[in-house]
C-alpha cells in the first residue's frame, strides 16, 4: 500500500505581536486570566499589508523549498477570511507561487476544520496521482470585537503542507472519525469583519464533537487504539484548551488520567501560546509545535489529531511520524521568526484593525509594514493586488496607482 502524508510543513506569522499583559491592562482584566486562565502570552497581529493570501503565500513558499513545482497538481486554500465570494483565494496563490497551469486551485470552508477537509482531499488526490504533489494552505486572522471575552484569543498566521506519496514528516492513514451537528456557537455573517461567538457554548461543542468524532473513529472505523498513541494534538483556540481536550479524550476512551499522562499537551501548545488562534491553521501549527519543540523522538510513533470547526464539525484521525522527520522541519527558523517579532501597543493594534481597503473601486497603494516575502500592496478597480518581495505582481490591466493613505 502507498504511504501518503506530510512531506513539507511550514508556518508563517506576521512580524508584529501584542503582549497579552498589555491588553489585560488596557481592558481592566487581571492579567492572570489571559496568561494562566487561557494560557496565552502574546497574539500575532497582521499589519494592513498582510492578509490570508500574503500570509498563506509566505508559508507555502517556505514549504516548497526544494520541491519541483511542476509536480504540484492541486493547491487548496482553507480559510474563514475569504477575500472574494466567487474567486478562490487559491487563484492568487497559484500565481504568486508560480504553479503550473495543470494545477487545480480552489478554496474550502467549514470554520477551523476546513484545513483538515483540505488535507483529506489532498490525500485522496495523491492516492489517485502518486507521482504528483498537493499543496494545502491554511490561513486566517482571528478577529473578535474589542473588549469582548474572546478578544484575548485572537491571532493571525498561515500554515502550508506539502502532501506526497513519499512523505518525510508523517504518514496519514485516511481514516477519519466525524461528528457533525448544526449549532450557532461561532459564526461570521458576510457583512461582518469580526466573528460572533457564544464562547462557553463553543467549548461545550468542541468537547461534544471530540467525544463524537473519537467514538466514530475508534468504534466504527477501526482507528488506532488510544494506548498506541504517543501524543495527542488538537485544535487550539487558546493554549489551555489542550489540557481540557486531553482530559475529555481520556474520559471518553475510558483511560485514567495517570495512564494517559504521556499523551501530553504542553509541547503542542508552545507555538500557539505565542501566536494565538489561527483558526484553520491552528491544528497544524500545533503539530509543528509538537514535532519541533517536543523533547522526545517521535519517529515511528502515532499521534492522535483532533480538528474542530464551529458550526460544527469535529474530525479525529491519526498520523505516524516518519524516521528522520526533524531534518524536514524548520525548528530554528521558526524560533527566530517568533523571537524577532516587534511588540506593538494596544493603540497600534486598534488603529490597524480600523483600516479597510476602499469598497468603491478607488486605487489605493498600501505602505510597507516590515519585510514580508509577500504582501497585499493595495487595490484598484475592485481588484486586490499582491507583490512578492521587490517584484510587483499586479492584475494585467491594473491602472497606475495613486498614492493614498
Ligand atoms: N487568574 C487566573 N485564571 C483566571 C483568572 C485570574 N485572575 N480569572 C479567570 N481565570 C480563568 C478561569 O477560571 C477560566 O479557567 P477555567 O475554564 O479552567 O475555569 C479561564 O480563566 C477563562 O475564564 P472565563 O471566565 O471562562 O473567561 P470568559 O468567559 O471571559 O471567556 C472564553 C473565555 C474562552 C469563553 C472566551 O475567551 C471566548 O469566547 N473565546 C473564543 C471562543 C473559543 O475560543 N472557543 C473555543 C472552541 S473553538
Amino acid at each position: 500500500m502507498t504511504t501518503i502524508g506530510i512531506d513539507g510543513l511550514r508556518f508563517y506569522v506576521p512580524a508584529y505581536a501584542l503582549d497579552l499583559a498589555d491588553l489585560a491592562r488596557a481592558r481592566g482584566v487581571p492579567e492572570g486570566k489571559f496568561l494562566h486562565g487561557l494560557g496565552q502570552r502574546t497574539m500575532a497581529v497582521a499589519p494592513p499589508d498582510q492578509d490570508v493570501i500574503s500570509m498563506g503565500a509566505s508559508a507555502a513558499e517556505q514549504a516548497l523549498i526544494g520541491v519541483d513545482r511542476d509536480r504540484i497538481g492541486m493547491v487548496v486554500l482553507s480559510t474563514e477570511d475569504g477575500v472574494d465570494m466567487s474567486k478562490a483565494g487559491a487563484m492568487y496563490l497559484h500565481r504568486l507561487l508560480e504553479l503550473p497551469a495543470s494545477c487545480q486551485a480552489y478554496e474550502v470552508k467549514q470554520a477551523c476544520t476546513a484545513g483538515t477537509v483540505a488535507l483529506q482531499q489532498a490525500l485522496f488526490y495523491v492516492s489517485a496521482n502518486p507521482d504528483r504533489l498537493a499543496l494545502v494552505v491554511m490561513a486566517d486572522e482571528a478577529r473578535y470585537a474589542f473588549h469582548s471575552p474572546a478578544e484575548a484569543t485572537q491571532g493571525a498566521g498561515a500554515c502550508a503542507l506539502v502532501i506526497s506519496a513519499r512523505p518525510r514528516i508523517a504518514e496519514i492513514t485516511p481514516v477519519f472519525g466525524v461528528y457533525t451537528e448544526e449549532v450557532a456557537d461561532f459564526w461570521r455573517p458576510v457583512y461582518r469583519e469580526e466573528a460572533l461567538v457564544d464562547g462557553h457554548f463553543s467549548i461545550e461543542m468542541y468537547m461534544r464533537a471530540l467525544a463524537g468524532s473519537w467514538a466514530d473513529y475508534a468504534f466504527l472505523r477501526g482507528g488506532v487504539k488510544i494506548e498506541d498513541f504517543a501524543r495527542f494534538c488538537c485544535h487550539l483556540p487558546f493554549a489551555r484548551i489542550a489540557d481540557k481536550a486531553r482530559a475529555r479524550l481520556l474520559k471518553v476512551a475510558g483511560v485514567t488520567p495517570d495512564k494517559g499522562r504521556h499523551l501530553g499537551a504542553d509541547d503542542c501548545a508552545s507555538y500557539g501560546r505565542e501566536i494565538g488562534n489561527t483558526y484553520t491553521a491552528s491544528l497544524y501549527v500545533a503539530l509543528a509545535s509538537l514535532l519541533e519543540t517536543g523533547q522526545e523522538d517521535l519517529a515511528g510513533r502515532e499521534v492522535g489529531m483532533y480538528s474542530y470547526g464551529s458550526g460544527c464539525m469535529g474530525m479525529f484521525f491519526a498520523l505516524r511520524v516518519m524516521p528522520g522527520y526533524t531534518a524536514a522541519l524548520a525548528a530554528k527558523e521558526n524560533a527566530k521568526m517568533l523571537q524577532q517579532r516587534q511588540r506593538i501597543s494596544v493603540a497600534q493594534y486598534e488603529e490597524w484593525r480600523g483600516q479597510r481597503l476602499p469598497e468603491d473601486g478607488r486605487t489605493v497603494r498600501l505602505d510597507h509594514f516590515g519585510s514580508a516575502r509577500f504582501r497585499l500592496c493595495g487595490c484598484a478597480g475592485h481588484r486586490r493586488c499582491y507583490e512578492r518581495s521587490k517584484t510587483k505582481i499586479t492584475p494585467a490591466v491594473l491602472p497606475v496607482m495613486n498614492h493614498t493613505s
